[in-house]
């Protein structure tokens, strides 16, 4: 067939040929979408290895981008621990754990409860978790969870708060971190010294349009001050506290570029964190800290932010569904640079102890001290490492941050700021005090009012039971407390003969 097509082609013209032209332009076409697809699908990673053993705390690996990494590192034998909001009865969750634990052929995958906007949850759990003896095993900690409120981004005014009265985007997307990993940070450098342990922050190219403006944050980010004005209830206020509630604020920066930003500024100086810790066995720190950007992917969170939350946008989203198909990647390829970050060797402690003990030979050879610097036999075999290693990371200690699995440079001098990363340190330490006092003095109020209430209501259905018994057949008399005489003739008397 191919030939008497190409014979007829090359003797009597593509013209002789019906729909040849047609034909081509169709396969012109098909080939230029390939090419788009190809090339905004990005990059895949090259890394490969078994997670067994492994154990794996991942936020927000119930949908998106998270729940592609979380099936990927389940597939690879990790033991995953699902951080939700919800509770792990939760009808939604236990489904979604079981089809996760067929598809994986994994039955190690559990779920616990951390809602992010409550600092209340993320404090009962990560205590839960610290407070073990022996320390437990941890190697990973991924934190994806984030939200996006479409509509503040926009600039259409409206804020959703969290129960702790503060911006849900700062909380979640920020905050939330810092509180798990400072509480969960004992646990992190209790590993062994040869476990390679790992806590790896999504990042978003929008920080750059963050500002970080340390007298003006505590306004823009708490419910009880940018409200003054505009709004007379909080949301602690009411008996039922929804999880959110809304509000109209003005002049506000955007909140979720803030809240990557001072995302990205925490990693680097939650690294310094880790790696001031002296060991009690003198071993050198073994927990890397590293951020990646997934690059636009199609996920809830990216169709919510499209659409801006409203049924049009949505229509116009379908409608335009093709285009979003060929320019956003799918949740599986925005995954690859954190599949990459928790798997390549590079990126591990060790290797960067390699490359350390590497520069000081160099240091050393390079001070005529040659024959001092290669005798140390652990310091050849660290070179031989480093040479061993396809390429080693810096992580965002250097500055760096892993996307379309490469690292590049971060784009904002703040991250890189040791005094900026102190002095943002220091406020989230003081804003989750204030909050987390506030909510247990509102805790112990809504304590002592529900048992008041429950009080109340048993008097009133001991009250009632009396009146009927009064309206019967005899009285019933209390005795001392705890023992009750029965009239002759009550109900319960005769029922007791
Ligand atoms: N998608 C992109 O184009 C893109 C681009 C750059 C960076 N990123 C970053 O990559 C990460 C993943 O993005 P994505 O688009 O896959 O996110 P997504 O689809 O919006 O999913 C967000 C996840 O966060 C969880 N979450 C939200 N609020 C929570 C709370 N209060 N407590 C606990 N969990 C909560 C959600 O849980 P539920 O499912 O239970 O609601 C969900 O699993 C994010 O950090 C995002 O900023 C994404």
């Amino acid at each position: 067939m191919p030939i008497p097509f190409i014979a007829q082609t090359a003797f009597d013209g593509l013209s002789s040929i019906p729909y040849a032209y047609s034909g081509l332009k169709v396969v012109a076409c098909l080939c230029l979408i390939a090419l788009l697809k190809s090339y905004f699908g990005g990059a895949q990673h090259t890394a490969d290895g078994v997670l067994h053993s492994k154990v794996i705390m991942i936020t927000g690996g119930t949908s998106g981008i998270g729940s592609s990494i979380a099936a990927d590192l389940a597939q690879r034998g990790a033991q995953i621990i699902l951080l939700t909001k919800y509770s792990p009865s939760d009808l939604f969750l236990v489904e979604y754990i079981e089809d996760l634990r067929a598809k994986t052929n994994n039955e190690l995958i559990y779920a616990e409860q951390v809602d992010l906007s409550s600092l209340h949850s993320i404090r009962l759990f990560a205590t839960k978790w610290v407070d073990n003896a022996p320390p437990r095993r941890l190697d990973m900690v991924i934190l994806c969870a984030s939200t996006q409120n479409p509509r503040s981004s926009s600039g259409s005014g409206k804020t959703k708060y969290t129960v702790d009265g503060l911006d849900e985007e700062w909380q979640v997307n920020y905050l939330a971190n810092y509180h798990l990993l400072s509480i969960l940070s004992p646990a992190l450098r209790a590993q062994p010294p040869d476990r390679d342990v790992r806590v790896i922050f999504a990042g978003c190219a929008g920080y750059i349009g963050g500002k970080l403006d340390f007298n003006a944050l505590e306004e823009y980010t708490s419910l009880s001050s940018m409200a003054a004005g505009t709004t007379t209830t909080s949301p602690k206020s009411k008996k039922s506290k929804p999880s959110t509630s809304s509000t109209t604020i003005s002049r506000k920066p955007p909140m979720f570029a803030t809240s990557k930003l001072a995302l990205l500024t925490f990693a680097r100086s939650f690294q310094s964190h880790l790696s001031a810790y002296s060991r009690p066995d003198k071993q050198p720190p073994n927990a890397r800290v590293l951020v990646v950007d997934p690059g636009l992917s199609r996920t809830p969170g990216t169709r919510r932010w499209i659409t801006r939350g409203s049924l049009w946008g949505l229509l116009v989203y379908l409608l335009t569904w093709p285009l979003w198909w060929l320019i956003l990647k799918s949740p599986q390829q925005g995954a690859q640079s954190f599949l990459m970050a928790v798997l390549e060797m590079g990126f591990s402690a060790e290797a960067v102890h390699a490359v350390s003990a590497a520069e000081n030979i160099a240091k050393n050879a390079g001070n005529g001290d040659k024959k001092r610097a290669t005798s140390t036999t652990a310091a050849v075999a660290a070179v031989e490492d480093v040479s061993k290693l396809a390429g080693v990371g810096m992580g965002i200690e250097k500055g760096k941050i892993i996307k379309e699995c490469k690292e590049r440079d971060v784009l904002r001098p703040e991250i890189m700021d040791d005094n900026v990363a102190k002095e943002l340190w220091e406020f989230s330490e003081r804003q989750i005090e204030a909050r987390e006092k506030e909510g247990a003095v509102l805790r112990a109020l809504e304590k002592k009012e529900r048992e008041a209430w429950e009080k109340e209501k048993k008097e009133k259905e001991k009250e009632k039971e009396q009146a009927k018994g009064n309206g019967g057949e005899g009285i019933e008399v209390s005795g001392s407390k705890g023992n009750k005489t029965k009239a002759p003739g009550s109900r319960r008397s005769r029922k007791a003969k």
